[in-house]
């Protein structure tokens, strides 16, 4: 069988070594959480950990694992200045001078899955640091360098992205704990058959999206019907969307009328592989890619997948605005 390559040989070959080194933290860290999650049953890591998060969330114990180790396996690495994660307040810094990457990430994604043992993820975010690291972060999308998740399931895929080139490469995680290169170039149908929402907060979406959802089962759309997919955990809820097609939809509700999602790692990283796979992102009126954020842990409304039914929601958001 044809040599595979790893994650970190392969964004080596495509952006340098010195990304390169990054991935294979994220690899490593990745590898880790896969393990505790897999082995959660036998050993004490389910439940809550105890403590609240900045989020004001409950922390699960493997939230807190998987921000460790991920803090761990990159604060190795020479080129990473700092991390920023939605478990921490504020950037976690390195002592690394001269250091060009921060790292941004949502450590563990889908908590409320891990103890029923549905896919929950990894969302990550790399951006250049010049000078100080908050004010790198607060870029706008369309500069981040790389971005990338991990799905843990049944197999354990990552899935990756780069700010400058195109293309979406997945990779999977093998036997030996590599992850491996099994999609060279990942690609969106343009329209597809699922939507993917918590139709319990309908009743508080603003109209536009009520109306949206609602065609999409009473007519469908272009001449095609719809079927309701919702796993609750956003990355496996994306990782669906990019392989099958279709949207997901977070939009502003009335516990979180600004949206319940997060801008720089759940967001921003999600939108630049849509679209490099083909698909969109937008807030509802703005394209995710060129908010500006005004915090770490800025919220965002979120409509993400195909590009027929993001922009068909995109142009009933736009309409009611008027
Ligand atoms: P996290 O576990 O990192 O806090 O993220 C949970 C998010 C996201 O994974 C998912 O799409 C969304 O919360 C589900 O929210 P609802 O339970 O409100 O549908
Ligand atoms: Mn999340
Ligand atoms: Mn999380």
């Amino acid at each position: 069988m044809a040599y595979r390559r790893t994650v970190e040989e392969f964004v080596t070959e495509r952006a340098g070594a010195e990304l390169g080194v990054v991935f294979a933290a994220i690899a490593v860290a990745s590898q880790g959480i896969e393990r505790q999650i897999r082995l959660a049953g036998l050993s004490d890591v389910y439940g809550a950990f105890g403590a609240v998060n900045v989020q004001g969330e409950q922390q699960q114990k493997l939230d807190v694992y998987a921000n460790d180790e991920l803090i761990a396996q990159l604060g190795k690495v020479k080129s990473v200045a700092a991390v920023v994660s939605e478990e921490d307040e504020g950037p976690v810094m390195f002592d690394h001078p001269g250091a060009e990457f921060a790292v941004i990430f949502d450590p563990l994604d889908g908590s409320s899955n891990i103890d029923v043992n549905v896919n929950v993820g990894t969302i990550f975010s790399i951006a250049r640091v010049s000078g100080d690291v908050v004010e790198s972060v607060l870029k706008p999308g369309t500069e981040q360098i790389a971005a990338g998740y991990v799905v843990y399931g049944p197999s354990t895929v990552m899935v990756i992205a780069f700010g400058d080139k195109d293309g979406v490469a997945g990779f999977t995680l093998d036997a030996e704990g590599r992850f491996v290169l099994t999609s060279e170039s990942m690609t969106m149908p343009p329209q597809g058959p699922y939507y993917s929402a918590n139709e319990a907060n309908a009743a508080s979406w603003p109209v536009a999206y009520q109306e949206f959802v609602k065609t999409l089962v009473s007519e469908g759309l272009a001449g095609k019907a719809y079927s309701a997919r919702y796993i609750g955990s956003l990355v496996a809820d994306f990782h669906r969307t990019l392989l099958k097609g279709g949207v997901f939809l977070y939009p502003p509700t009335e516990k979180a009328p600004t949206g319940k999602l997060r801008l720089l790692y759940e967001a921003r990283p999600l939108a630049l592989i849509a679209e490099k796979a083909g698909g969109a992102a937008v807030n509802g009126a703005t394209r995710i890619l060129d908010l500006k954020a005004e915090g770490i842990h800025e919220r965002t409304s979120l409509i993400v997948g195909s590009k027929a039914e993001v922009e068909a929601l995109n142009r009933l958001v736009m309409g009611a605005a008027k």
